[in-house]
């Protein structure tokens, strides 16, 4: 059975597409099987991330209404995705998607759902499935304060498994008070930290490319730590 992870902020840009391809590629390279679902209705972007936009013909709207079969919305590769709707329609109801992204559960070990910022509509529509959530925070206080908010939302929808990823992070401003600091994330989220991934500029690369950062790159590196602990490895939260 897979376990369903939600990646939620809040606050857009934080690094929740960029969280689910470096987790979901870490994964892979364990040997597991991944499927990544993008819930940003109208704002898809994964399909670019990994670099297959040329081969997206049906995206999980068309499979919720009967009018595509599984195998052809999924996208093989790597990691294997399901784009997200161009539109949003009435008939997409959380119930409808979270019984649609739990019917791929004995097919992956993980699926990777990938929230779009807010925590409306589209966000209660990725969030049914999770079995657990990581809310992705860059160290400042805008965005801290709305992964609280995700983190208040997503209790309430009864999701009790949620873990901290601290992303884009930066030793010098953090310093110099510009940033926060790891504590301080961790007690204005009120979130159990899960890791922490530096500022790295393979990621940006890695964003409008689709192409895989190198293997010894910081955030690389930081995506593995965090995928084995998700498979319950004990490693330490940061490098040494
Ligand atoms: N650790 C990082 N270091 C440097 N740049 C990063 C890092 N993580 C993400 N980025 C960059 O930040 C931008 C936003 O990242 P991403 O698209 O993953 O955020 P998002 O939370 O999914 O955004 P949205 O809310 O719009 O869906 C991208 O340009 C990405 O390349
Ligand atoms: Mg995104």
């Amino acid at each position: 059975m897979a376990q369903i992870i939600l990646a939620a902020s809040g606050k857009g840009g934080s690094g929740k597409s960029s969280f689910t391809t470096g987790v979901g590629r870490a994964l892979t390279a364990l040997g597991k099987k991944v499927l990544a679902v993008d819930c940003d209705i109208g704002l898809r972007s994964l399909d670019i991330m990994l670099d297959v936009t040329e081969k997206v013909v049906f995206d999980w709207g068309d499979l919720l209404l009967d009018r595509c079969t599984a195998e052809q919305a999924i996208i093989k590769g790597d990691i294997d995705l399901l784009a997200a709707p161009r539109n949003f329609s009435d008939e997409f109801t959380p119930e409808g998607t979270a019984k649609l992204f739990k019917s791929f559960s004995e097919k992956y070990d993980y699926i990777l759902l990938d929230s779009p910022a807010g925590i409306d509509r589209g966000f209660s529509l990725a969030a049914s499935a999770a079995d657990k959530a990581v809310v992705v925070s860059t160290p400042d206080s805008v965005c801290v304060r709305s992964c609280s908010r995700a983190f208040d939302e997503l209790r309430r929808m009864g999701k009790e498994d949620v873990r901290l990823v601290i992303n884009m992070f930066e030793v010098k401003p953090v310093c110099k008070k510009r940033l926060l600091n790891i504590d301080q994330c961790i007690d204005e989220t009120g979130v159990q930290l899960l890791g922490v991934v530096p500022r790295d500029m393979f990621i940006s690369f890695s964003t409008v490319t689709g192409k895989l950062p190198p293997a010894d790159s910081p955030s690389t590196l930081a995506y593995s730590r965090i995928a084995r602990r998700l498979t319950g490895q004990r490693i330490p939260l940061i490098c040494e």
